[in-house]
C-alpha cells in the first residue's frame, strides 16, 4: 500500500546540478538524473523525491516544507556544508532526520572541506563512496 511507504527527499545543494559534467575525476560521470532513477528502481517501497537548488534560502525553505512530515532527508549541501550556520539551524529546527551525504571523501581534499557546520545537526554522515553514498544514506534511513 502506498500509504505505508516511507517518504524520503534527496536534497542537493549548489553545483550538484552539474553532476556528470562537473570535475568527473572527483564526482564521476553519472548525472543525478541517472543516479535518482537507479535509486527509484532500487527502493520501490520508498516514496522518493528529489530537489536541487544553488540557492541557500531555497534549500532552507525545502527543509521547512518537508521537515515535519517526511521520514527522512538525504542531504548533500555541497559547499554550504562548510559555511552555512543557517542550514545547520534549519536542520535543527525540523523533526525529520537528515543524513549528510558527500560523494567525495572530503577528508582527502582541501582542509577547508574538513569542517562541516551541519554534521552536528544531522543524524549521521556518509561520504566518499561516490554516487553510492546516496544509496547508503537511504539504507540508513530505512533502518530507523
Ligand atoms: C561535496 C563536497 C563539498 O566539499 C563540495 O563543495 C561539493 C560536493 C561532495 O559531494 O563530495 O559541492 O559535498
Amino acid at each position: 500500500m502506498n500509504d505505508n511507504k516511507k517518504q524520503i527527499l534527496v536534497l542537493n545543494g549548489p553545483n550538484l546540478n552539474l553532476l556528470g559534467k562537473r570535475e568527473p575525476g572527483i564526482y564521476g560521470s553519472d548525472s543525478m538524473e541517472t543516479c535518482f532513477a537507479a535509486l527509484q528502481t532500487r527502493f520501490p517501497d520508498v516514496k522518493l523525491s528529489y530537489y536541487q537548488s544553488n540557492v541557500e534560502g531555497e534549500l532552507i525553505n525545502k527543509l521547512h516544507e518537508v521537515g515535519f512530515s517526511y521520514d527522512g532527508v538525504v542531504f548533500n549541501a555541497g559547499a554550504y556544508t562548510h559555511t552555512s550556520v543557517a542550514i545547520h539551524d534549519a536542520i535543527k529546527a525540523i523533526s525529520t532526520p537528515v543524513v549528510e551525504v558527500h560523494i567525495s571523501n572530503v577528508y582527502q581534499r582541501e582542509t577547508y572541506r574538513h569542517t562541516s557546520l551541519i554534521t552536528g545537526a544531522c543524524l549521521g554522515v556518509i561520504g566518499g563512496f561516490g554516487m553510492d553514498s546516496y544509496r547508503l544514506a537511504i539504507e540508513a534511513l530505512i533502518q530507523l
